[in-house]
């Protein structure tokens, strides 16, 4: 081991902390580390372990310094050229076609817009070339970056300076800047609240994948308000082709249903999905009536209350006699939507 005093150590000089690095690893498995510590205390020595480590697991791992960096098309530079050599090691098609993209990403970059509330946005010149922001730029490097196979793990040593000197450099809208850099989403209580109003049941998994589309659509639309994204945020959300699980809702009833119930349960499903405030049950029984032909009004009757109660039990959807008279609504507006979009034509 040698006795160094001042470099970021590595390999048999690195003396110690191997829970600190396993540690670390562990949580990289599910989430982004913020590593804050005193000068000189070993952030650097333990972070290039931790990129030993995971190498040694598969991912790939880099590290940019951005200490010299003083904006957001700096830090995009730096990036570039660490990914260059590790996208020229890549399979040669996919290296073919995501070299290309890269290559392109540094000349892209000319504004950095800041959104200003309810003054559209403020745009900081950067550069010749063709007017992107670097937020598109910077998201479609990580598009890239998640089209490769491997897990990836880029290492940002010295972020803070660069933080600092974007808000050193711009007085007027540095402060935004950075935020916008670290993705910081505005969201205030009402937002909050909005976004649960509009999911209906707060259900957890909803709510973070509305707030993943709509935390997309606030980086495309630079100055608009969180809550005036949320619709679009819930159209996204139950689009075919869409990640989602909605599918299981409707499969359920035909996996714990007999294939007539299943099929009445759709259809009254269907009915109340039409309105966000439900069917009343007179109208869903009609409908139910009319389905069963032959049968009488006493089996339409009982089937209707026996197929109630399961979707009741199950979630689909709920009695709502706010109103005063009563009617069975979806619980889950995403899913009232997704079904209503696969029911019309
Ligand atoms: N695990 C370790 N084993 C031995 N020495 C270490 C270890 N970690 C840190 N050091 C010592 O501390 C010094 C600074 O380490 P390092 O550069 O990793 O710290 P840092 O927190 O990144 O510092 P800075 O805040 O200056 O960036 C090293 O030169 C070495 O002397
Ligand atoms: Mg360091």
């Amino acid at each position: 081991m040698h006795n160094i005093a001042g470099s970021p150590v590595e390999g048999h000089d690195f003396f110690g902390r191997e829970a600190v690095v396993a540690r670390l690893q562990d949580i990289l498995d599910n989430d982004d580390i913020l590593l804050l510590g005193p000068r000189r205390i070993g952030k650097t020595s333990a972070a290039r372990a931790v990129m030993k480590q995971v190498r040694a697991a598969g991912w790939r791992a880099i590290e940019i310094n951005v200490a010299s960096c003083v904006d957001e098309s700096g830090f995009l530079d730096k990036l570039e050229a660490a990914l260059q050599p590790e996208v020229s090691s890549l399979t040669a098609r996919s290296a073919g076609a995501i070299g290309d993209a890269l290559a392109a990403i540094g000349r892209r970059i000319k504004s950095v817009k800041i959104p200003l509330p309810g003054a559209g946005s403020f745009g900081v010149e950067l550069g010749e070339g063709s007017a992107e922001d670097w937020t598109q730029v910077g998201g479609d490097v990580l598009q890239l970056i998640a089209q490769m196979e491997e897990r990836w793990l880029i290492y940002v040593d010295e972020l803070p300076i660069l933080l600092f000197n974007m808000i050193r450099n711009d007085p007027l809208t540095g402060v935004q800047r950075v935020r916008r850099f670290l993705d910081r989403i505005p969201l205030s209580e009402d937002d909050a609240g909005s976004i649960v109003t509009a999911v209906q049941w707060p259900q957890p998994y909803y709510l973070q994948a509305t707030f993943h589309h709509l935390r997309s659509l606030i980086g495309a639309n630079p100055g608009a308000s969180a809550a005036s994204l949320i619709e679009q945020a819930m159209d996204k959300l139950v689009q075919p082709g869409a990640d989602n699980d909605f599918h299981h809702w409707q499969g359920r009833l035909s996996q714990q249903l007999s294939r007539a119930d299943a099929d009445h349960a759709q259809a009254m499903l269907n009915l109340a999905a039409r309105d966000p405030s439900g069917a009343r049950p007179e109208s869903l029984l009609a409908a139910l009536e009319e389905r069963m032909g032959e049968a009488t009004t006493e089996q339409a009757r009982r089937t209707f209350i026996r197929l109630r109660d399961i979707l009741q039990r199950d979630a689909y959807w709920w009695p709502d006699e706010g109103s005063g008279a009563k009617r069975y609504r979806f619980r889950l507006e995403p899913l009232r939507r997704w079904w209503l979009r696969r029911d019309t034509l």
